[in-house]
């Protein structure tokens, strides 16, 4: 736990543990207070937790900080050999390779590519919705989150929806595996392997496929980039599929589920996006802001350097904790209270770091804010009263995806009856 014991100047460490996983702020608060930068034991590792928001700013931004994936540097993925991604793709990379592999694919999710998603979207959201009316509730993840997101990333990619009930199985053993090693049990880890090489084969077969019988869809676009300009090899189509379609699903789920249990949670703010749905952008931001999908990220010391007057050495790992920087009163007025007109206020508030900053700033923002707007808009206009069927929400055991497992929710009446 983070106590006042600093062993060796090492801060016991519990806030990733599974007893915190459904409310782990008091503990980033702890952390926090006792520094910006945190020197942590996870696992067998001794790494920095960076805790308050200027300081993972700096980290995510400087040119000095990467995965370091090249010369085998990463402290959070031992035993992984130089130049090997598991699963990441360009994610896990740094530049030249991160540059030349996120510049092919950034054109499918540019602002303007992802808005013309939105009438397949509003098409998906209209149908789930009216089903969860008629059943007079729903399971947020099941039965809205992550049958849209699936929904999406599959047409956008040209993965066949038919096929999800195999892939989610892999998508979910390589999302446990985001998590760093040492929060990860010998049999997640092999259980990432697995998924990671099923995965593969897959989306393998569906490579072949498509070079026979190209179609309007990414993996065509890709094999005909591999074929035409020999930039892209056959493995790196695969595995940048493969991190989109992890990257796309869980994240966008939890922050529709996230975003719907603080709404649950915060009746007043509910009904004021109920009255005022042009606020649905800035409420979207604050849910991003205040649960975020994406707690943390990691970084590795490329150079020895310093940050906020703390220095590392070259090879050094810092946990950059996103979601205690989001509760930081220096950079947050309140950060505790959850409100919708936060981002819609003059001037709004400061950018959070949900979707990261800098090199790495994730390229699916605008499609995840699309879907989560649609989706979240869709359930309040229509549903009428909406109520947590249960206070008791599960959480699943990842903690750098954190998200709820299932979120119960009763819906009496439809919008008509509500008003
Ligand atoms: C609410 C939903 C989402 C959240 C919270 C989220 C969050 C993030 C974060 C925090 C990163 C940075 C990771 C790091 O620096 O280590 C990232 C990167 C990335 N995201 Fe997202 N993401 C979401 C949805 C999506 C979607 C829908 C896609 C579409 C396929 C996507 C694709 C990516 C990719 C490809 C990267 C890697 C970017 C790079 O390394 O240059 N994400 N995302």
């Amino acid at each position: 736990m983070v106590n006042d014991a600093v062993v060796e100047n090492v801060v016991e460490f519990d806030a990733f543990d599974l007893e915190h996983r459904a409310n782990p702020y008091p503990r980033y608060r702890v952390l926090r207070e006792t520094a910006p930068f945190c020197p942590v034991r996870l696992g067998a590792a001794r790494v920095t937790v960076a805790t308050t928001y200027a300081g993972c700013a700096a980290v995510l931004q400087g040119s000095e900080w990467g995965r370091g994936y090249a010369d085998g540097l990463n402290p959070f993925r031992p035993g992984v050999a130089p130049g090997e991604v598991p699963g990441g793709s360009f994610l896990g990379m740094d530049p030249p390779d991160h540059t030349r592999l996120r510049a092919l694919v950034s054109r499918a999710f540019t602002p303007r590519a992802s808005l013309a998603e939105t009438p397949f979207v509003r098409l998906v959201v209209d149908r789930l919705v009216a089903a969860a009316v008629d059943d007079g509730g729903l399971d947020v993840v099941a039965g809205l989150a992550r049958p849209l997101s699936v929904a999406v990333m599959c047409r956008l990619l040209g993965v066949p929806v038919a096929d999800a009930p195999s892939f989610l199985g892999w998508i979910q053993g390589i999302a446990r595996g985001t998590d760093p090693d040492y929060l990860l049990s010998p049999a997640d880890i092999v259980v990432r392997t697995a998924c990671a090489r099923d995965l593969g084969r897959y989306l393998f077969e569906l490579v072949t496929v498509r070079r026979v019988a190209p179609r309007d869809d990414l993996v065509s676009r890709l094999v005909a980039i591999q074929r035409d300009q020999d930039v892209l090899t056959e493995v790196e189509i695969v595995e940048l599929c493969a991190l989109l379609l992890a990257a796309g699903l869980d994240t966008t789920a939890n922050l529709v589920t996230n975003g719907v249990l603080a709404l649950l949670r915060h009746p007043d703010q509910l009904e004021l996006l109920r009255e005022r749905p042009e606020l649905m952008p800035a409420a979207v931001d604050e849910m991003l802001r205040y649960d975020p999908p994406s707690q943390f990220v990691t970084r590795v010391a490329l150079a020895d350097t310093t940050v906020g007057g703390q220095s590392f050495r070259r090879g050094d790992g810092v946990v950059v904790l996103s979601a205690a920087g989001h509760r930081d009163p220096a950079a947050f007025p309140d950060p505790d209270r959850f409100d919708v007109t936060r981002y819609a206020a003059s001037p709004p508030a400061r950018r959070h770091l949900g979707f990261a900053l800098g090199l790495h700033y994730c390229l699916g923002a605008p499609l995840a804010r699309i879907q989560a707007e649609a989706a979240i808009g869709t359930l309040l206009s229509r549903a009428g009263e909406l109520r947590l069927a249960t206070e008791d929400v599960e959480y699943r055991p990842n903690a750098a995806l954190r998200g709820p497992a299932s979120l119960l929710v009763n819906i009496k009446g439809d919008s008509d009856a509500h008003r």
